[in-house]
């Protein structure tokens, strides 16, 4: 049997990868997406364990072994790798660029030094571990470079990478002096994934511009090394979360006392705190539509989860300020002896609950500025029941392109999204439950699990 070998920076814990523990804790996101198939396929997952050592450069890499059915091998890093691989070259250079923040990007030659090396140690890590039927899967932004770590140390084996954020255009990619160092990267693997054909066209474009090869869709050749180059659309176990909404008996009207009438309405908003997400420019919308349509005033509260993230970058704290002091003005411009407009959550919640939070609301606001896919908007569709809710969706999302039935926003335009946000509080009960059908049929067609296996079988197939 070929065994499933992942590559990812953050790795699952050992409970999450238990048989039968396809709970709440796992929903949604890349755990749930390969778990059924690395059990099926006695994978091992192999990443960083998120523990910092004192351990030298020069000190040959440790991986520690879980054991189990899916076995987990994790490595440590040091501090200052942490500082700039992880913080750094991955979340201040390759995070902003690519997702279109020219100005964010930090170009600093010693992060990108830290990057190659940690990208190696994982390489070096990982080989002495594979046998010659494994199949590699690396993922994300922060490991570009394994596969070709791995080529130098001679595997010949099959790896592919998957990306799971968007994908720029060549005008925004090649502001990285090291461009070509991960495109020559990118050659390396068999099969690359991106979630939408955009972001696949994008690479395609960078690819021409930067190395000049020949794209024979969907294979981009460069001299000897070929790739095959295809979209993924992630998804979500929308059965699974549908449970996990009902089973959830706290409503959001309990949880945080808000009035439970049919009168008031509920806007739920669910964020890592990250200045992708579009927040601020979401409660100016919210704060907008209550300015020009003072009939919501009392009526309406905006519910705000933001769950903490790389809360040791400058800009993450920058944006917490921001979002912060937008929450304070909007409340103080607006609330009353009953009735506070924006209730701000910065926590993290369990998954049951918050899909019940989804379940309850009138309208869902997942308006990020630019997202690669965006999981939060494919939950909030199968939280929903009998009398769905409406989702007003970012058109920046790699979500938007199979919701096309959401209300899709600019969320750059304020009075517009605040515009289109009041439309979706008023919207008729036929019109929504047309809308969410259209909205279901499509998250329930790409699923995480249909995801998995088809990367799974199309890397097999390279
Ligand atoms: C995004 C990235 C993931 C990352 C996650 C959380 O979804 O695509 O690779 O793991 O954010 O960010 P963190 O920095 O906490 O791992």
């Amino acid at each position: 049997m070929t065994r499933l070998v992942v590559v990812s920076n953050r790795v699952p814990s050992a409970a999450e990868l238990a048989p039968g523990q396809e709970g709440a804790a796992v929903v949604g996101g890349l755990v749930s997406a390969v778990k059924t198939l690395m059990l099926r396929q006695q994978g091992l997952w192999m990443g960083w364990s998120g523990r910092t050592t004192t351990r030298r450069r020069s000190d040959p890499p440790t991986i520690e072994l879980s054991g189990g059915p899916v076995e987990l091998a994790t490595i440590d890093l040091t501090l200052d790798e942490s500082n700039l691989y992880y913080l750094g070259f991955s979340n201040r250079t390759l995070w902003p660029l690519f997702h279109t923040f020219p100005e964010r990007v930090d170009v600093r030659h010693d992060t990108f030094r830290a990057y190659q090396r940690v990208n190696e140690r994982f390489a070096t890590s990982l080989f002495p571990l594979l046998g010659k039927n494994d199949l590699v899967w690396v993922h994300d932004y922060q490991l570009i470079l394994v596969g070709e770590y791995l080529r130098r140390l001679g595997w010949k084996g099959k790896i592919g990478f998957f990306l799971h954020i968007p994908f720029p255009s060549p005008d925004v990619f090649e502001i990285l002096p090291w461009a070509r160092d991960l495109l020559n990267g990118l050659l390396e693997y068999d099969l690359l994934g991106f979630h939408t054909q955009r972001y696949r066209q994008n690479f395609v474009d960078v690819m021409d511009r930067e190395v000049g090869g020949i794209w024979n869709d969907p294979h981009y050749a460069v001299g000897d090394r070929t790739v095959k180059v295809r979209k993924f659309p992630i998804g979500i176990e929308p059965g699974t979360f549908h449970d996990a909404a009902m089973a959830s008996t706290t409503s959001v009207s309990t949880e945080l006392s808000l009035p439970n009438d049919d009168d008031h309405k509920i806007v739920v908003g669910v964020d890592r705190l990250d200045y992708t997400k579009g927040i601020p420019e979401r409660l100016k919308a919210f704060e907008r539509m209550l300015d020009r349509h003072a009939n919501m005033r009392g009526r309406v509260t905006l519910v705000q989860v933001t769950q903490p993230s790389r809360s040791r970058v400058r800009e993450y704290i920058e944006e917490r300020e921001k979002v912060e002091r937008l929450v304070g003005q909007v409340n103080g411009r607006y609330s009353d002896a009953a009735w506070v407009p924006i209730r701000y959550l910065y926590r993290f919640f369990p998954q049951t609950q918050l899909a019940r939070f989804y379940h309850d609301s009138h309208v869902g606001m997942i308006t990020p500025l630019r997202d690669g896919m965006n999981l939060i908007a494919k939950e909030y569709i199968a939280a929903q029941g009998e009398d769905p809710g409406v989702l007003v969706l970012s058109k920046f999302s790699g979500a938007a392109v199979e919701l096309t039935e959401a209300t899709q926003v600019n969320p750059y335009d304020t009075d517009g999204t605040a515009e289109q946000l009041y439309q979706a509080l008023r919207m008729p009960h036929t019109e929504r439950v047309r809308r969410w059908r259209s909205q279901m049929n499509a998250v329930t067609e790409n699923t995480a699990r249909t995801w998995g296996e088809s990367f799974f079988q199309e890397l097999q197939l390279s």
